[in-house]
């Protein structure tokens, strides 16, 4: 359930008519719903009701400090795996306790940032990292809070390209090393093992490969508290899945996957926390854009929008499917034809859908691409010379630019022209 919805023919993000955000800032833009982030978040927290938890938003799916605010004010911790991330969760108000820090390659200049700022847990992917953390923990006269990140050689049943669970992906210790690794971390002077953490992968469609990976995450915790570890956090990572159209099997409810969590892993008593990003955002945001040409090709007809691949990667990166809605509304049960959706971009990936049924659209009208508020924005980037575009938030009847569209000034003032080639 998301709030946009037809209201008197036009597309609304909760009470306001894209049109008006349209006219007010131009296309492309990004627009969030803060309503259905507030939901989102809520469901999570509903699902592990009752059980101790901390629910960290995935920075990477939306930085934006306004979301990011949001989020913090409803009780979120975040889960950060940068410096940058580690900055914006700052930036909108995350006190350090929240803040749990991911990824395979953590830079001593990162650890040093999160240890300075203060952090909740590291969660460790390998030996050296550990080895590194504990030495600048030493030196700044501190511990550093650790959960070593498992890999639980577990399929996901995900796209290729975002499951990270399986013994063939960089991501974690294999979980038949974990008790050696371990040992090694109770060792250290730098570290202080307070969990475990696993992450298999995003947009899982079924809860079984988590089942497999929690079930593996419990076996593991018993064992590591028979060799004396303090294992009281279990880290589970985030990769619950979300309807990019309605004409699918939805994907499990929070509710279930919480229930589930509670039947794997409950008789340990650890405090829970989870990683979720596209479920608490990807159906919170829209991406409006304009079209700029009707072109028919030989055997095709193109719609040329005015986002590209630039502005929503998944499509071309991952052959993702969004579904592309006319701002105003169509007549139900009225025609349609075929459409290839593309953007100006000068590579033939530029292409957001083949051969999409499509109500009757003119060069001028607006489209807007759902579940685009995950992976968004936050994957987008100036190529072509395209600015990045900019994102609005929308709070009941009010909205606000959130993210501003740069001006060519700004984008080309980032660039320096060394002394020898000045005049
Ligand atoms: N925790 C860790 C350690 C992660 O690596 C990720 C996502 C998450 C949490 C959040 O997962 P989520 O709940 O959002 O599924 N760009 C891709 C998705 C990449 C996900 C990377 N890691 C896409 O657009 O589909």
């Amino acid at each position: 359930m998301d709030h946009f919805l037809y209201r008197d023919g036009v597309l609304h993000a909760e009470d306001v008519p894209l049109t008006e955000i349209a006219r007010s800032v131009g296309t492309p833009f990004y627009c969030y719903s803060t309503a259905t982030l507030t939901r989102h978040f809520k469901l999570f927290h509903e699902a592990l009701e009752g059980t101790d938890h901390l629910v960290c938003f995935a920075v990477k799916a939306n930085g934006n400090v306004a979301i990011l605010r949001t989020l913090a004010a409803l009780g979120a911790g975040m889960d950060v795996v940068s410096a940058g991330e580690y900055a914006r969760a700052k930036a909108a108000g995350v006190p350090g306790e929240r803040i749990v820090f991911s990824g395979v390659g953590k830079t001593p200049q990162e650890m040093r940032a999160a240890l300075e700022g203060g952090i909740r847990q590291f969660n460790v992917e390998s030996e050296p990292e550990l080895e590194v953390l504990s030495a600048v923990a030493a030196e700044l006269g501190t511990t550093a809070p650790i959960a070593l990140r498992i890999n639980p050689d577990v399929d996901a049943g995900t796209h290729d390209k975002i499951s990270t669970g399986r013994k063939e992906d960089k991501f974690g210790i294999p979980v038949g090393h974990a008790r050696r690794v371990y040992a090694r971390a109770a060792a250290l002077p730098g570290i202080e093992v307070v969990g475990v953490d696993v992450h298999i992968g995003s947009q899982l469609t079924d809860l079984q490969p988590f089942e497999a990976a929690f079930g593996k995450v419990a076996e593991l915790t018993e064992a590591l508290r028979e060799d004396g570890h303090d294992i009281r956090r279990l880290d589970l990572g985030g990769g619950l899945g979300i309807p990019y159209t309605r004409s699918n099997a939805p994907p499990p409810l929070p509710l279930d996957y919480g229930a589930m969590i509670r039947r794997t892993l409950g008789h340990l008593g650890c405090e829970i926390e989870i990683e979720p990003g596209r479920l608490i955002v990807g159906n919170a945001g829209v991406l409006v854009s304009s079209v700029i040409y009707e072109k028919a090709g030989e055997g095709r007809d193109f719609l040329i929008l005015d986002a590209a691949m630039n502005d929503l990667l998944r499509p071309a990166m991952y052959g993702a499917h969004h579904d592309i809605v006319p701002v105003k509304e169509p007549l139900p049960g009225g025609p349609t034809a075929q459409k290839d959706i593309v953007g100006p971009v000068c590579e033939s990936g530029d292409t957001f859908a083949k051969a999409r049924e499509m109500p009757p659209v003119a060069a001028g009208d607006l489209l807007a691409f759902r579940s685009a508020g995950a992976y968004g924005a936050s994957m987008s980037s100036e190529y072509n010379g395209r600015p990045l575009v900019p994102e609005v938030l929308v709070n009941g009847d009010q909205f606000a630019v959130i993210r501003a569209r740069p001006s060519f000034d700004e984008m080309i003032s980032r660039d320096n022209v060394p002394e020898w080639l000045e005049d």
